[in-house]
């Protein structure tokens, strides 16, 4: 229907390319969750406005919705509307004080049909207008200048309802070369992240072929994830909990089935579709993907909310996750940069590129570093454990501990040490000063 709308008014070519790429600052980016299928027209008045609509109409969280953008505010909705039918969502900027605006509503309400709903961006920021446009059931009202993000956060807040819409977070993890170690960070950083926010997290092995998931955790699984994927849209609640193996208390994985007896050609929708039924049903997905490059694999990193990528020190490593980097960066505007874990450092004998260069070749802070450190690692994975169950004291667990924390944007809470008392105290509602 928004097609109608493009032969009418004047269609914008990307002015929200100049909006500036760190827009997130780090922890803002959850505020917005994707938004569902919907169509979107929206009726600006100013370029700095239609710009931050056209990149959120760009951003991975809008990727479903279709969204038209036009100019000439509310004036070119109403005549607009005479005509057309209403999509879901209307976004309207008037630049108009308190009674212009609420006119020009007044004689878009007329036009609306029911079940529309609205968003106004307007230049004044007062609340008796707030609490107006309230009563007249306007959806969210913000006031300009307004980031790609504030928009995707109304957005979903109208339209994403937490009790039943996809709310998990979803986290992958890609090596810049194959064995670099990917896979353990990801199953390492998924163990202390279930452990720590005590929250349910399943690691989905997209390595069909080879994954290691089973092993890491010492687990004879179901190998649920390729049935998973051969009938995405049979995948419910239920299915989804035969097809998961508990490793611990908050700990799933979503198994490979690692036979070699049939092809993994896999479909970019039947992931999606994967991800989001296991989004709607567990809080934490970490996503173990292959040292690949096809379309699903893209489309996977670029859908995630927060991506890892794994690197040793070596000139090949540099520039694959230099490459990766600089593709995420260009589609993920309102995105944190990716993680970038350099592993297997200090290897006796070995030259190799230090992470202050990595830092500066792919203008990204290295989040963590781990040194190479056979003895552990080796026997960790033979074992069938993580490294903080095998030995906690080791150099590498308190650092695998940061890479989470640092991917669920939290800061750990040290448990503080408690008096021998502290249990008597509390019950008398006291505590030691
Ligand atoms: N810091 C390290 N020091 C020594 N060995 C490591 C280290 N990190 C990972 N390994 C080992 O390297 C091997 C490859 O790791 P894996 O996670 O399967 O890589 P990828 O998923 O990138 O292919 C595994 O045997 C793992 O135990
Ligand atoms: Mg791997």
């Amino acid at each position: 229907m928004s097609n109608h709308a493009d032969d009418v008014h004047d269609e914008l070519t990307y002015p929200g390319q100049d909006m500036p790429a760190d827009d997130a600052g780090q922890g803002n980016v959850e505020r917005a969750r994707p938004v569902p299928r919907i169509s979107i027209q929206a009726f600006c008045e100013t370029q700095p406005v239609a710009g931050a609509v056209q990149s959120a109409a760009d951003d991975r969280r809008l990727s479903k919705t279709h969204v038209s953008i036009h100019m000439g505010g509310t004036p070119a909705a109403v005549a607009h509307y005479q005509e057309s039918p209403t999509p879901n969502l209307i976004i309207v900027e008037c630049s108009g004080n308190r009674d212009a605006l609420l006119a020009e509503l007044d004689a878009l309400a007329e036009c609306c049909d029911a079940g529309t709903k609205v968003i106004v961006i307007g230049h004044v920021n007062d609340v008796i207008l707030y609490r107006e446009l309230l009563k007249r059931g306007v959806g969210e009202y913000l006031v300009a200048p307004i980031t790609p993000l504030d928009l995707m956060e109304s957005v979903s807040n109208l339209y994403n309802d937490p009790a039943s819409d996809p709310v998990g977070n979803v986290y992958a993890f890609i090596g810049a070369k194959g064995g670099v170690g990917s896979s353990t960070v990801c199953h390492n950083a998924s163990w202390v992240l279930s452990e720590v926010l005590r929250s349910d997290l399943v690691i989905a092995d997209f390595d069909l072929a080879f994954g290691t998931t089973g092993l890491d955790f010492n687990q004879d699984p179901v190998q649920g994830i390729a049935e998973a994927l051969s009938s995405p849209e049979r995948l419910d609640e239920v299915l989804l909990d035969r097809l998961l193996t508990k490793c611990s208390e908050h700990l799933s994985i979503f198994a490979a089935p690692v036979v070699l007896d049939r092809d993994y050609d896999l479909q970019p929708e039947a992931c999606e579709t994967v991800i989001d039924v296991v989004r709607q049903n567990v809080p934490y997905m970490a996503l173990d993907l292959p040292h690949l490059w096809t379309a699903w694999t893209k489309r996977l990193l670029l859908q995630a909310d927060e991506v890892v990528i794994t690197a040793t020190p070596d000139l090949a490593n540099l520039r694959n996750a230099k490459n990766i980097i600089d593709l995420l960066k260009q589609h993920r505007k309102n995105d944190n940069v990716p993680h970038l874990v350099l592993n297997m450092t200090n290897m006796p004998k070995r030259p190799e590129i230090t992470a202050r260069d990595f830092e500066q070749a792919l203008e990204v802070k290295v989040t963590a570093e781990i040194e190479f450190d056979p003895e552990t690692f080796g026997q960790a994975s033979n074992n069938g454990q993580m490294i903080e169950e095998l030995n906690p004291k080791s150099k590498a667990a308190p650092i695998l501990r940061q890479i989470a924390m640092m991917i669920a944007n939290r800061q750990e809470v040290r448990q503080e040490k408690k008096s021998a008392l502290a249990p008597f105290l509390e019950k008398l509602n006291l505590k030691l000063g």
